[in-house]
């Protein structure tokens, strides 16, 4: 479709049986399937989302990534959608939006972590000014789920609460394991998204030629070769994969988010994120057959924007912890920015439209926290106080245990109210989330 164009669709969360790794389960879906229909989108164009609500429970829907209006029927995470009621959002995005992969998910505070591991979650494509030439395209939406003995999605242990809920089945497109198919020489290109609530992927497709076109709305002006892949939880891939004789497996290596330290150390029996022992098997690739024609090489891309060099109009550090709460409901795990648990009445960051700001991520616990901002992406210019040489642009940022990482955001559009949290959906749930607000 061309630019300006709009896409209108129904999104239907429901409750329901659905099929999943081989067994009946009883899940939550965008209309009955998993993952949710894909969202194709050009830059200038409008998208309309009837969101009818069949669940037992509020909801409502974020678009992950997208630059558009928090306002009113846009990106507006402060809206609830009640069981048995519709909402229609309208989204308009500008004509310079940036290409790439984006998704959508529920997120109503304190049942963020139980909605989208339950089964809601979909993917966004906006389409390249120029495109890219490849001669198939995948959209591959990981997330992660444990069932209980009767097929109903297990509820986590507090203490899994805490670490961030992992699913121990790892799931490509609601299936395990799927195979797929290519011919020698095929260029593929593969969105991944990372819809596990709180597990991190590092991504290997070893016996394959893999390039990075970009993560998140970070588009390189060439394709990267890469070997690896890590995305944190709400992060995004665009890859491409030169397809070489053989059977290969996309698989996910161990990473290791930290754990609850000596703090809790021994309650948590150690307290490790660590995801699971070793490499877990998402998918196999067979190549196989007559090898293509080679393809067009893939154009560069423009330039992208750099923030380095701009004034600051504003220098904030934003403080990542937890701790033991004292509240008069007496203790229990706090996950706070700043000292302070989400309160959505308050208001902790007043930017202004125009200016450009620097943040400082600090996180001051023994676990990492992704840091994601809504409507304005971030742009990494210091980890740990090392000045980066290339130009980083995500949305979702990690910030390691006891880590120091430095963005800048360009503020320049959009007045509103939105949010800032850990995309470790349970501590998001949990509080560790702050409210902006731009004028
Ligand atoms: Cu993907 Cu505020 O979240
Ligand atoms: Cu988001
Ligand atoms: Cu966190």
């Amino acid at each position: 479709r061309s630019r300006g164009g709009r896409l209108r669709v129904t999104l239907r969360a429901a409750q329901g049986p659905t099929r999943v790794a081989g067994r009946e389960a009883t899940m939550l879906s965008y209309n009955g399937g998993l993952p949710g229909p894909t969202l194709y989108l050009q830059p200038g164009d409008r998208l309309q989302v009837r969101l009818t609500n069949d669940l037992d429970a509020p909801t409502n829907l974020h678009v992950h990534g997208l630059h558009v209006s928090p306002l009113d029927n846009g990106d507006n995470v402060f809206i609830a959608v009640q069981p048995g009621e519709s909402f229609d959002y309208d989204y308009q995005l500008p004509a310079d939006h940036p290409p790439g992969v984006y998704w959508y998910h529920p997120h109503h505070h304190g049942m963020v972590a139980d909605q989208v591991f339950g089964g809601l979650y979909g993917a966004i494509v906006v389409g390249d000014p120029e495109p890219v030439p490849a001669t198939r395209e995948r959209v591959l939406v990981i997330s992660d789920l444990s069932l209980d003995g009767s097929g109903q999605v297990a509820a986590p242990s507090a203490m899994a609460r805490m670490a961030g809920r992992e699913g121990q089945l790892v799931l490509v497109n609601g299936q395990s394991r799927p195979v797929l198919t290519a011919r020698p020489g095929e260029r593929e290109r593969w969105r991944i998204v990372n819809a596990c609530s709180s597990r991190y992927v590092r991504l290997r497709l070893d016996g394959q030629q893999l390039q990075l076109l970009g993560v998140d709305s970070g588009r390189y002006p060439e394709p990267r070769d890469v070997n690896e892949i890590v995305l944190a939880t709400g992060n995004r891939a665009d890859l491409l994969v030169t397809a070489a004789e053989g059977s290969s497996v996309l698989e996910s290596l161990p990473y290791d988010r930290g754990g609850m330290g000596g703090m809790m150390g021994g309650m948590m029996g150690g307290g490790s994120t660590s995801s699971g022992g070793g490499a877990i098997a998402l998918a196999t690739l067979d190549v196989a057959g007559a090898a293509v024609a080679a393809l067009p090489p893939v154009p560069a891309q423009p330039a992208p924007r750099d923030l380095r060099g701009l004034t600051v109009a504003g220098r904030r550090e934003l403080i990542f912890a937890m701790g033991m709460g004292m509240g008069m409901g007496g203790g229990g795990m706090q996950f706070t920015i700043d000292g302070k648990v989400f309160d959505p009445e308050r208001v902790d960051q007043a930017v202004q439209v125009g200016t450009v700001e620097e943040w400082t991520l600090t996180n001051a616990s023994s676990m990492d926290h992704p840091v994601h901002l809504h409507v304005w992406p971030m742009q990494v210019i210091a980890e740990g106080g090392q000045p980066l040489d290339e130009v980083r642009w995500r949305d979702v940022v990690n910030v390691p245990p006891g880590g120091q990482v430095t963005v800048r955001i360009a503020f320049d559009r959009y007045p509103g109210r939105t949010v800032y949290h850990c995309h470790v959906l349970d501590h998001e749930d949990d509080g560790m989330m702050g409210v902006l607000t731009a004028t």
